[in-house]
């Protein structure tokens, strides 16, 4: 058995992120100058067969034996190809497809025996996640027939469909079982020796950021006031401020907006979103600025005064102070991370990604990507008349801090 050569196959449910795991692969090798291609099995189905046949739950049927006999055929179809690929210049063929159960996988192990098979299993069950990414699937062109009702309830039951024959990864030679959504690495399996491995594990734990802009919301009454906390909206400044926000990213392709559940950063990313073609604004509850507590509403002045042990604690350990019955810092981070990894999901596919936050939590957000010791992250500047444009990937950080008037 040759060596230098590599079939990886990708398994999972539906919208569990395994079709952007096979481009980011893709994009990773050949940056390394490793020749990579993908083979994708929904896309020889939509080749295929009619659009109509494809959408419907039924063609996902194990009881439907017609389809379960052309879905096998376009596995093998991939197979061939990916074979044939390898057999020639080709370093890495990606298979890219559910292959839920055993008897798919025992065929491709069956078949594909030239090379080391490498697979990956992509685990996603986040409650808020896997429906958000379901509804973005039922709004490709492959639903465009069906209402969004008709179309989400389709997709929900083609995933039914495959968790009736799924079998997680056990007895393959070689595997690893992802958290998709984490970028973590659950299990993982090796019996022979597999090519690129380093680079390949590598690859699947870095969150990897193209272009990520991060903005604090435009001015509030409160913010004026310099009171902290609270839910109040913008001023007539602040309104001037998420305008020029949206002129200044006007030639720039916004798909998601995340925000916060508090009105300030709705309103700033409504203003960006305006002027967008196709952008939607996901609000998450984990991108919430710190809670203050009994301090909420309050000036920095009226702490000092009326709880000046509450004013001189926070002063002397600001990152692991927590406000009584509120948070600190320290207390923030797991779910400002949560809100990273969930909006990192969704975005996945898009060159850019835009999250308007608050001062605390724009801190934390930012000390994710470059590193800063725990007790200098309270102190990170986060103005608001400029923003953050952060770019990470392997072979290049960048972090700017721009103006946008
Ligand atoms: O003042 C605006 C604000 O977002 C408050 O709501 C929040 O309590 C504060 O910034 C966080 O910054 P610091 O940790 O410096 O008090």
């Amino acid at each position: 058995m040759s060596d230098d050569k590599l079939y990886i196959v990708l398994m999972g449910l539906p919208a569990r992120g395994k079709s952007t795991l096979a481009v980011r692969l893709r994009e990773a090798f050949h940056k390394d100058s490793i020749h990579t291609r993908i083979f994708n099995n929904g896309n020889l189905r939509r080749i295929y067969r009619p659009i109509k046949e494809t959408s419907c739950a039924e063609f996902y049927s194990p009881n439907n034996p017609a389809a379960v006999a052309l879905r096998e055929k376009f596995a093998c179809m991939n197979m061939e190809r990916a074979k044939a690929y390898l057999r020639n210049s080709g370093q890495v063929a990606i298979l890219d497809a559910t292959n839920a159960g055993r008897r798919r996988r025992e065929m491709i192990e069956e078949y594909l025996d030239d090379h080391p098979l490498f697979f990956i299993e992509c685990v996603n069950d986040d409650d808020d996640i896997v429906p958000l990414s379901i509804l973005e699937k039922t709004k490709l062109p492959e639903f465009a027939q069906l209402d969004s009702k008709t179309a989400e309830a389709e997709f929900l039951k083609r995933i039914n469909y495959y968790k009736m024959i799924y079998v997680s990864l056990k007895v393959e030679r070689n595997y690893v079982r992802l958290d998709s959504l984490q970028n973590n690495i659950i299990e993982e399996k090796h019996t022979d020796s597999i090519p690129l491995y380093a680079r390949l594990r590598d690859y699947l734990v870095t969150d990897e950021v193209k272009n990520l802009f991060l903005i604090r919301h435009a001015q509030t009454a409160y913010n004026m006031e310099d009171r902290i906390g609270g839910d109040s909206g913008l001023t007539s400044k602040g309104r001037e401020q998420a305008e020029a926000l949206g002129q200044f990213f006007v030639k720039k392709k916004i798909a998601y907006i995340f925000t916060s559940s508090k009105l300030r950063t709705k309103r700033t990313a409504e203003a960006i979103a305006e002027k967008q073609d196709d952008c939607r604004i996901i609000a998450l509850k984990e991108f919430d600025e710190i809670n203050a507590g009994v301090c909420e509403g309050m000036t920095y002045a009226e702490i000092e005064k009326k709880m000046p042990h509450v004013f001189r604690e926070r002063e002397a350990h600001k990152y692991a102070y927590v406000y009584p019955e509120g948070e600190s810092y320290a207390t923030m981070k797991s779910r400002i991370e949560a809100g990273i990894k969930k909006s990192f999901f969704l975005n996945r596919r898009a060159e850019n990604i835009m999250i308007v936050g608050h001062q605390a939590v724009n801190r934390l957000i930012l000390s994710h990507f470059l590193y800063r010791r725990d007790v200098d992250v309270p102190y990170i500047y986060i103005p608001q008349d400029r923003f953050y444009h952060i770019v990470s990937t392997q072979n290049k950080k960048l972090f700017e801090l721009k103006r946008y008037d």
